[in-house]
Parts: C-alpha cells; sequence; structure tokens
C-alpha cells in the first residue's frame, strides 16, 4: 500500500527532525513522539538517506502518522522516506504492512510541487522493483507486455507490440535466436509518448529479459539465482515513461522494450553459431551467457528505422558481471561517444541520487569483438575490460549518423540489491528511474 502524504499541520503525530550535529545518529523518543536523525554530511543525498533511515526504523513501530517540517530539502527527505518504505511482501503469508500510513507536511513555498514530485519519482521507482521483483514463472515476456499495455492505457501512450510474426517479418534474427529454446515467447513493445510542444525526442531501449539462465554456456548455479532481475532495463524503461508523463514534461519519449528469457534446449542456439542480425551484420556467438547484446542488437536497429529525427538514443541493461569489477555494485556505468553528453548524464546521476560514471572507449578494445569468420563476435577475446567490449558490440548497431545521440547505461550493478544499501532494500532498486527522468527534466529546461 502506497504512504499517503498529506499538507498539514498536525503536530500531534510522531515529528521526524533532521540535524546537521549531534553526538548521536539517532534520538529515539517514542513515548514524546520524536525522532531525531542526524545527516551524514551538507549533501542533498543526505536527505535521502536519512528519510529512509527513518522510515526503517519506524517499520518496528506502530506510528500511523509522521510529520515532517517544511524545509529546503523536502523533496529529498520525502524520496527517501518513500523508497526505503517500499517492502516487497507479495508472497509472504503472514503480511505485515508498514505500520506508518501517512506522513503530514508543513505547509508552505512550493510544497505542493515538492509533494507532488516526490510522490511521482517515488512511486515509478517503485512501480519498476515490483515488476523486476516478479518472479520468472509468472514475469514472462508476455506478462509485462501486459503490464505495458495497462500502463500505455493509463498514460494514452502510443503500444505497439511486435510478436514472433513481426520479429521474423523484421528479421530480428539475434532477439530469436537467443529466445528459440524457451516455452515462452518473446515480444519487442513500442511506446510512445509525444507531448504537442515536445523541442526534444529521447529513444529508451531496454533490455528485458525475464529469465537469463546463460543458454548452453549455462551459469553456474550460484551465479543463476537472481537473473529474474535481467528485465531490470525493459522495466526501467516503463518507469521512466511513466514518471516523464505524470510530471507533464515537454519531451517526446520513445521507450522499447526487448523482452525474451535465455534458456536451454533441443533447439538452444550455439556457441559457434553464426546469426545475421537485422542490420545484416553478422555475429559469432562466442557465449551464449552474452545474449542482451544481442537482443538490444536487433532492438537498437529497429528503434532507429523506425523513429526519426530523435535527439538521443539511450539503451539501459544488465549487461556485464564485469561493471561490478570495475565500480562495484552501487554504480551505472554510462558509455559513449559524445562527451558532453555523458556530462548531462553524470549531473543527473548527482541530482537524482542515483550513482553513476563514465568508462572510456579506445581503439585497442575494438580489436578483441573481431570474429574471425564473421563481422563481430559477442563475446570479447579476454575477460579484461568486459563491460567496453560489450558496450562496443553494441556500438556495431548504432548508425553512423547517430553515434553522438548514443549512450549506453550498464546497470548490472545497482538494478539488484543482493544485501541493503541506503535506503534500498533485497531486491530490486529500480535504477535509471531517477536518473533518466531527472536527465529528461533537464533536457526541458534547455541544460
Ligand atoms: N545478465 C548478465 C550480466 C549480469 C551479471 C547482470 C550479473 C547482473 C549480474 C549477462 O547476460 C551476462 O551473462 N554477461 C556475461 C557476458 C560474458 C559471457 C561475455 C558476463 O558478464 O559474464
Ligand atoms: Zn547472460
Ligand atoms: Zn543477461
Amino acid at each position: 500500500m502506497e504512504i499517503e502524504i498529506v499538507k498539514s499541520d498536525k503536530q500531534k503525530s510522531l515529528k521526524i527532525s533532521f540535524v546537521k550535529d549531534g553526538d548521536r545518529d539517532v534520538i529515539f523518543l517514542p513515548e514524546s513522539r520524536k525522532l531525531t536523525i542526524k545527516l551524514e554530511d551538507d549533501s542533498e543525498e543526505s536527505y535521502r538517506l536519512a528519510g529512509g533511515k527513518a522510515m526503517k526504523i519506524l517499520e518496528k513501530e506502530e506510528f500511523e502518522t509522521v510529520y515532517v517540517k517544511n524545509s529546503e530539502f523536502l523533496s529529498q527527505i520525502l524520496e527517501g522516506m518513500l523508497l526505503g518504505s517500499y517492502r516487497f511482501n507479495k508472497y509472504k503469508s503472514k503480511k505485515k504492512d508498514f505500520s506508518v500510513k501517512r506522513i503530514f507536511v508543513e505547509d508552505g513555498d512550493e510544497v505542493e510541487n515538492i509533494v507532488h514530485r516526490a510522490k511521482i519519482i517515488a512511486s515509478a521507482t517503485n512501480f519498476v522493483k515490483d515488476i523486476v521483483n516478479g518472479m520468472p514463472n509468472e514475469m514472462t515476456p508476455l506478462a509485462v507486455v501486459e503490464i505495458a499495455k495497462k500502463l500505455a492505457d493509463e498514460n494514452n501512450f502510443e503500444i505497439d507490440v511486435l510478436d514472433v510474426n513481426r520479429l521474423t517479418e523484421e528479421k530480428m534474427n539475434a532477439l530469436l535466436a537467443v529466445a528459440r529454446a524457451s516455452s515462452n515467447d518473446p515480444a519487442v513493445v513500442k511506446l510512445a509518448y509525444r507531448p504537442k510542444n515536445a523541442k526534444n525526442k529521447v529513444l529508451l531501449i531496454g533490455k528485458g529479459l525475464t529469465y537469463d539462465s546463460g543458454g548452453l554456456s549455462l551459469k553456474p548455479a550460484d551465479s543463476m539465482y537472481t537473473m529474474k532481475s535481467d528485465k531490470s532495463g525493459a522495466s526501467a524503461v516503463l518507469g521512466i515513461m511513466k514518471a516523464v508523463s505524470e510530471l507533464n514534461i515537454d519531451v517526446e519519449v520513445v521507450g522499447f522494450l526487448g523482452l525474451t528469457e535465455n534458456m536451454i534446449g533441443g533447439n538452444a542456439y550455439k556457441p559457434d553459431d553464426v546469426l545475421v542480425a537485422r542490420n545484416g551484420v553478422t555475429i559469432e556467438v562466442k557465449n551464449t551467457d552474452a545474449e542482451g547484446r544481442l537482443v538490444l542488437a536487433d532492438v537498437l536497429s529497429y528503434a532507429q528505422d523506425i523513429e526519426k529525427d530523435f535527439d538521443y538514443i539511450i539503451d539501459l541493461a544488465t549487461l556485464t558481471g564485469a561493471a561490478m569489477i570495475a565500480v562495484g555494485e552501487f554504480t551505472t556505468l554510462a558509455m559513449g561517444h559524445n562527451k558532453k553528453l555523458k556530462k548531462q548524464m553524470l549531473k543527473a546521476g548527482e541530482q537524482s541520487g542515483e550513482l553513476m560514471a563514465t568508462l572510456p572507449f579506445n581503439r585497442y578494445l575494438e580489436e578483441l569483438i573481431d570474429s574471425k569468420i564473421a563481422d563481430v563476435a559477442n563475446a570479447g577475446a579476454t575477460r579484461y575490460g568486459g563491460s567496453l567490449t560489450a558496450g562496443l558490440f553494441l556500438n556495431r548497431f548504432i548508425k553512423e549518423e547517430n553515434r553522438e545521440k548514443w549512450l549506453h547505461l550498464d546497470i548490472a550493478g545497482p538494478a539488484y540489491v543482493e544485501k541493503d544499501w541506503g535506503y534500498n532494500q533485497y531486491g530490486a532498486s529500480g535504477a535509471g528511474v531517477r536518473v533518466l527522468t531527472t536527465f529528461i527534466e533537464n533536457l526541458k529546461k534547455g541544460e
């Protein structure tokens, strides 16, 4: 159940305060209905973290309403509180709802707008967590299609669903090869939000592997567990579109979801296969576990042909384990050719509270994906630089004229939380929603 935020001066509820100094990190006085959280530092993010911490403390208590004062960082506090109180307990027989039901906020300048935005951002992020946490026996490609249809209906998005026949007509052979051994059909979904006065247009492409077993290059048991989260990119695209539409941002956004499973079977695609991708590029399969890039290759190519006059093309994918080797599991890795675009994304990361880093391509890495028999290989010749070689593989499917418009975001680290950190609990984090919504908002402001 979503927590309500109400503008009110009902100071009788438990009052949460945030302070910069003090001896103790937390002072909780339930009898006098006071909870004081010390901020870690001066950053905006410290307010989100403190908001999340407050909710964690209150989880075990019985307060139904809490009160926060208006302040410069109200928006971050509310975001932290709403994100921090998310729980995925759909499958717990003994459900315990979060005790806090309402947050009262002191009235003041801009409070209405701040509450409005915080609610939209948090609910879009939590919406994505629900999809990603959905387990693979239920959240199949077609189940995600149904969620996309409902979202389109609620937000007046254009929607087009490409089924196996259409994917075959489109010659999306790389995607179809990945999908072949699964008994759940694949699909590509296109969703469009087209406000009348848009000056910018963004294409978003999401990797939506509802399960990645690795295929014949089967993952070891320990690495396969959590691979329901391999649909995080596509799920984030849904969440970003929901937020952008609810916030009425004047930027055109067209989302593409590449939805499939990567399974094993007698008809599975194999290492040694050569696939002819939609754009005619031939791909030697070296490892069937490098499937995300195959799916994205065809969806990227389709998106660039079907949509005209766009300014940005950004893909989101849980693409490589190497992303976590490079920067740890908390940070999204951005790769691309356009320095200014990378800067804009770093800035949006900073503003939104999502950690973002960039990795640089270089000419020598390109050789690592050479194939002796085809145009390109789907896995690098060495493990080193694995996130970059995956990025450079995608680059082969970006048309020359779109190279400067493209950015690849590897969210393999932050998309799924194995041990609670910050205001993120075990399970999906909704990575990508806040940073991209902020990026898109900034475009409107001309930043
Ligand atoms: N979905 C995985 C990447 C991943 C790993 C995401 C761990 C989240 C957590 C991807 O499809 C994959 O398996 N990539 C391989 C590529 C390799 C075979 C070139 C990898 O990272 O090992
Ligand atoms: Zn894989
Ligand atoms: Zn994968």
